[in-house]
């Protein structure tokens, strides 16, 4: 079941996201060759509960942390650890807040020092598929208007997209009815109406689409070929007035 939320509900799970999207940015202050991902971990987790909020990832399903951290070719579900950041790697920063009940997801892919040119296009390229599919989260609209914008935006580039994972319904709880997937046909899926909140997050892959999760932790998504990947990811709502993208890129972008 697709659970509406009431414009007062929007408003107080922008509320969570306001604060997700800034402690991602505080991770992002802090990503430079030589850090740890479990550096990151702790420390964004420390501004989240500072500020209120419970970091939802930690304790899901056995999930030992409050990101995820995931490294090159690591798509999603990376367990933050001794790993050392270093120079042209990209670390994707992935969280679930809740605030007062009211629960937000976000994904940034961050560069890490200089980065190649082939890295940069990836980042790039997997950004505007977020946004692009997006702009499809129109009360009307179906969800594989979403997943067909996201896929064509990828594959003309070159690029592929997980089919393991998608994006999902999400602000009462982590996960919620109906899924998203980064792939599909227009025109099919389940019907957007307003009061939906839904997490678009377009899962990249540089070289082919699968994926092998880890045997040791149950958890580590990382390409099958060892190609870089790329995570972006907001909270919208679909309201009257078309999208209202809930997280930001904002204060990570202009800082
Ligand atoms: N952003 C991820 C998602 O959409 C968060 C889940 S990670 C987990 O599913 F570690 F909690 F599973
Ligand atoms: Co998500």
């Amino acid at each position: 079941m697709i659970l509406l939320k009431t414009k007062e509900e929007i408003e107080n799970i922008k509320i969570s996201a306001n604060l997700l999207s800034r402690a991602i940015a505080e991770v992002g202050r802090h990503v430079r060759p030589g850090v740890t991902t479990s550096f990151l971990d702790k420390l964004g987790e420390q501004f989240i509960r500072d500020n209120g909020g419970i970091p939802l990832c930690k304790g899901y399903e056995g999930f030992p942390s409050a990101f995820c951290m995931s490294v090159n070719d690591v798509v999603v579900h990376g367990i933050p650890g001794d790993i050392f950041l270093k120079d042209g790697d990209n670390l994707s920063v992935d969280c679930v807040v809740d605030l007062n009940g009211f629960v937000s997801d976000s994904c940034y892919t961050f560069p890490v020092g200089e980065v190649s040119e082939d890295m940069k296009r990836l980042l790039r390229v997997t950004k505007e598929a977020l946004y692009i599919g997006l702009d499809q989260c129109k009360a009307g609209n179906r969800v594989g208007d979403i997943s067909c914008a996201i896929q064509m935006h990828c594959e003309k580039n070159g690029y592929s997209v997980v089919r393991e994972l998608c994006g999902h319904g999400v602000g009462f709880k982590m996960h919620e009815s109906p899924n998203v997937p980064n792939y599909g046909i227009k025109g099919t899926g389940p019907l957007l109406k307003e009061g939906m909140v839904i997490a678009v997050e377009p899962m990249v892959c540089a070289g082919s689409k699968n994926v092998k999760f880890s045997q040791e932790d149950g958890w580590t998504c990382r390409t099958k070929d060892g190609k870089m990947a790329a995570h972006y990811e907001h909270t919208v709502a679909i309201t009257a007035d078309g999208p209202q993208i809930l997280t930001s890129f904002d204060e990570i972008e202009n800082q």
